[in-house]
This record gives structure tokens, C-alpha cells and sequence, in this order.
């Protein structure tokens, strides 16, 4: 898809140029300068007119007619140069190439130093590529007029005056994260008729086989030999076989330091007894964002080949309601021994979360993290902005924190203090209840999942608001974000550097 050149000519005959300009610029500076120099300051015109604006996010689409090599020349205003990040020139790469797509531009030029003045050229190549195919994306749908083709750039000439394979790495890091993003939002958006725990599983050995990744998916027969209770109770209901989907990633000799994910892959949640209203109920399809992120990343692994061991764990059911479903009152055993006693069928994300950090652990897991569309609460607290975390280790968390921050995602710590860890102790009969009412309840999700990793390092991402969203963005449609994809993504690489 790319191609890296240096030195621009603009009598080249390039079809499309986009170029980066900022508001604290009075005059047209590099590229932009060259520009207005072939078009005998129009460009300067037009900046002192304000017809071009370098407001961030602005995209104008200038006609050269004929006067140069290139059509059209579309500017991307950048706004302050002190105040651009990343997470800024991403957006604003993202905002361009929807203008790209709605004008169907296929083959297109950027003078990629014109973004990077103030960010290193390698976030800014990464930013390119990841905006580039996360804003384009869109979910092939099942409506029977194919109203548009998946409109694909066909190719993107990077000019860049920095280090080609520096560059081109970049690119491709960009690409991958993407790439990835985009696995885990079609995962998500696709409704649950179509993406059962079979399915889900299918699609995991798909991409094991791809990459040579090792894998194991345990059915229920195994999961009762394992005493799986808690998600064997879940899938009590459906008709559905429930899956645990391992797949080990082993980059180093010796099967330690083990990195693991562990993704919710609820692939309905229908409440089960304790039944979801009516109304929003058929968004519960996307209740295997979780697992859908460790899918996302395990592609994005796949392409990137970090230098570290990984393990992907994703325990996939439905949650639905038929004459043996689970009820409310029931009580089952875990795989770690420890009694649960059900006050909430629709509480069901840890049940089965529970069973799969017991038996990552067992798999020689030495970092767990965990992401679930867990509570309503979170949503309710956060929005679709930020993911709610928390943990039991300072160290791990502040690693995840700086990973998401680079990743350009929003998180946001809840604490885990002594009082809430006595919410859940106040069944008559078993070890804990699984939910125990309205107060704190994300936090009762946490502390939950926290009695099933003992002293491994552990993250909870609860990422039931984050992982999908009735807004577009710049980064993509309504529907399926992707969230978290790329955080953990950032996460590998910091242990890759450590190690
Ligand atoms: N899958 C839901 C959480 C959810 C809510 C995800 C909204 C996405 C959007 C989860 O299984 C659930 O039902 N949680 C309950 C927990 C409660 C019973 C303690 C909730 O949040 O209401
Ligand atoms: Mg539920
Ligand atoms: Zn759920």
C-alpha cells in the first residue's frame, strides 16, 4: 500500500498531495511554500482571505487547474504547533482520509515531514497508517444492495526526507495496529446469529494457523473434567457449545514471563434469568468486545512478531434462558475451588472470566490482563470515552497507563480499598455472591475477578462504554471501536524493550 520516496516534484505528475499546515505559520513555509511559489502566491492569498485555514482538523481541497503536476493539493490544518500530539495528528489523518474516501481519491501522495515538526517521524508514520485504515474501515453489512464497495486506497506514495526503513517500520507498526483494530470491530459488529462460541473458536484457529501460533480449544467435556463450573453454568442455557480458546504465542525458548490477555467472549448476553430490558438488548451481540481485542492484538502479533511469550485466553458462551439455565440462588463450584452463589444471572462476564484467569494461571501465566464489557456501571460512569482499569500492582498498572497514553486511548483507574473487597462475602452459603446490588457494582466486578488471580500481576479493563459507540469518529463508524486493541498492543512493546 505504500511507497516511500524522497524529494517531491511537483511537476511529477502526482494525482493527489495532502500536506500538513499549522495555524502559527503567517506564511507558507517547505512544501507548502514550494506550492505557493509554482501557483504565484495563491496559496498566501488564500491564507491572508482565510479560505485556508490551519484550524486542527480542518481539511481544504485546493484545484491546482492544470497549473501544476498535481491536480489537487488537500491541506490539513494542524492548529498550534505546541499543542499537537499524536493522538491529535492521528485525528486529523484520520479526518482527511474520509475526505480522501468521500471524494474516492484511490492514489495519493503525502509529504509526510509536513505532520512531523513537532513529533518524531516515527509516530508520525504510524499515525498515517493507522488512521488511515481505521477511518476508512467500514463493516460489511448484509443489506442485498451493495450500495459501495469497501473503498480502498490503492496506494499511498510517502514522501519523507527521514530514514526509509525507519519510515517504512513505522508504517508497518501503524499498519498492524490497525489492522488489528479493525479484526476485533468486525468481530463485534457482527450480530450473534453469526458469531457463536464456535465461530468465535474458528476464527481464532484461523489466525493461529496463519501465524504458526499453537493453540488448544477445550470443549464442554474438557471443561468439566477441568471443573469449569462457573462458565459451565453460564452456558447452561443455550444451545450453543461454550469454547476456552488458548493460544500460546512462544518467542522465547523457555515458556516463562508469560504476557496473557484474557477476553470476555460473551457472544449474547441476554441476561439470562435476571433478563436486559427490551430496548437495547440487541447491542448485547457486541458483549465479546474483550475477547475481540485479544483477537485484534493476536493478528496485530501475528504481523509484529514481538520478542515476547504471549498467551491469548478467550472463554466464549451465550447467555441466554431455556428449562436448564441457571437461576438465580444457584450455586456452582469454580475451577479454583472457590463456591459462588448466583444473586444475578446477568452478572455473568466474571463467572466465566473467573474460570479462565484460574486456568491461564495453570497455563503458566505470569502477567494477567483481563478485558470485559463488564458493568453498565462503567458506562454509566465513563461514557464511551474511557475504559475503566484496575489492579493489584503499581508497576504493571503504570506500564498499561503510559501504553494506553501512546496508544492515544483514554483510561481511568477505580480503586480496589479494603471495604469493597468485603462486598461479595455475604453469601449464607458459598464463598461470595457474584453481584451484591447497585452500589459500586463496576468496582464489585474488579474485586470479583481480583479473587481469582491471587498475586499475579493483574489489570481489569472494563471496557463495556468504550467498546462500542452509537457516535462516528474521526477514527471509524459508529458501531465497533475496536478499544484496547492497540493499548495492549503498546503494552507487548514496553515488555519487549524491558526484557
Ligand atoms: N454485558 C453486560 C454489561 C454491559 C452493559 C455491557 C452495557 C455493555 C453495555 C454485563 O454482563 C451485565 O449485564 N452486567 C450487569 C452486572 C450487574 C447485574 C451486577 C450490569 O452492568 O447491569
Ligand atoms: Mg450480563
Ligand atoms: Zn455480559
Amino acid at each position: 500500500m505504500f511507497t516511500i520516496k524522497n524529494g517531491i516534484d511537483l511537476k511529477e505528475g502526482i494525482h493527489t498531495l495532502v500536506v500538513g499546515i499549522y495555524s502559527d505559520d503567517k506564511k507558507p513555509t517547505g512544501i507548502t511554500k514550494e506550492i505557493d511559489g509554482a501557483l504565484n502566491g495563491h496559496i498566501t492569498e488564500l491564507f491572508k482571505s482565510g479560505e485556508l485555514s490551519a484550524k486542527l482538523k480542518k481539511v481544504t481541497r485546493i484545484h491546482t487547474l492544470g497549473a501544476l503536476g498535481l491536480k489537487s493539493i488537500y491541506f490539513v490544518g494542524l492548529g498550534k504547533k505546541k499543542d499537537l500530539t499524536y493522538r491529535n495528528v492521528r485525528d486529523a489523518f484520520g479526518r482527511a482520509a474520509k475526505e480522501l474516501k468521500s471524494s474516492k481519491q484511490e492514489d495519493i501522495a503525502i509529504a509526510l515531514d509536513s505532520f512531523g515538526s513537532e513529533i518524531e517521524i516515527t509516530q508520525t508514520a504510524h499515525a498515517l497508517a493507522e488512521a488511515f485504515i481505521l477511518s476508512t474501515y467500514k463493516f460489511e453489512d448484509y443489506k442485498e444492495k451493495k450500495n459501495d464497495k469497501r473503498y480502498e486506497l490503492k496506494s499511498i506514495t510517502v514522501y519523507s526526507e527521514e530514514n526509509e526503513a525507519t519510515v517504512i517500520n513505522a508504517l508497518k507498526t501503524g499498519e498492524a495496529y490497525a489492522v488489528g483494530t479493525n479484526v476485533a470491530r468486525d468481530l463485534v459488529n457482527t450480530p450473534g446469529n453469526m458469531l457463536t462460541p464456535t465461530d468465535f473458536a474458528e476464527r481464532a484457529v484461523n489466525i493461529s494457523e496463519k501465524y504458526g501460533f499453537e493453540y488448544d480449544v477445550l470443549e464442554r467435556k474438557d471443561m468439566m473434567e477441568l471443573g469449569m463450573g462457573a462458565l459451565l453454568a453460564v452456558s447452561q442455557g443455550s444451545e450453543q457449545d461454550p469454547k476456552m480458546i488458548v493460544v500460546k504465542y512462544m518467542a522465547k525458548k523457555d515458556w516463562n514471563d508469560v504476557l496473557t490477555f484474557v477476553g470476555k467472549g460473551l457472544t449474547f448476553d441476554a441476561g439470562g434469568y435476571s433478563i436486559k430490558p427490551a430496548l437495547n438488548m440487541h447491542e448485547m451481540k457486541s458483549d465479546m468486545g474483550g475477547g475481540a481485542a485479544v483477537l485484534g492484538a493476536m493478528e496485530a502479533v501475528g504481523r509484529l512478531k514481538p520478542d515476547v511469550n504471549i498467551m491469548f485466553v478467550i472463554p466464549s458462551s451465550e447467555n441466554l434462558i431455556n428449562g436448564s439455565a441457571m437461576k438465580p440462588g444457584d450455586v456452582m463450584t469454580s475451577m479454583s475451588g472457590k463456591t459462588i452463589e448466583v444473586t444475578n444471572t446477568d452478572a455473568e462476564g466474571r463467572l466465566i472470566l473467573a474460570d479462565a484467569l484460574t486456568y491461564a494461571k495453570e497455563l503458566g501465566a505470569s502477567y494477567l490482563v483481563d478485558l470485559a464489557t463488564l458493568t453498565g456501571g462503567i458506562v454509566v460512569a465513563f461514557g464511551d470515552i474511557a475504559s475503566g482499569v484496575m489492579t493489584n500492582d503499581e508497576d504493571f498498572f503504570e506500564k498499561f497507563e503510559r501504553s494506553a497514553e501512546e496508544a492515544g486511548e483514554y483510561v481511568w483507574r477505580l480503586p480496589m480499598f479494603g471495604p469493597y473487597k468485603k462486598i461479595l462475602k455475604t453469601s449464607d452459603v458459598a464463598d461470595f455472591v457474584n453481584s451484591a446490588g447497585r452500589l459500586a457494582h463496576p468496582i464489585q466486578g474488579g474485586v470479583f475477578l481480583s479473587e481469582f488471580v491471587g498475586e499475579t500481576p493483574w489489570l481489569h479493563l472494563d471496557i463495556a462504554g468504550t467498546a462500542y459507540s452509537n457516535k462516528t469518529s474521526d477514527l471509524g463508524p459508529k458501531g465497533a471501536t475496536g478499544v484496547m486493541t492497540r493499548s495492549i498492543l503498546k503494552l507487548i512493546e514496553k515488555f519487549e524493550t524491558q526484557s
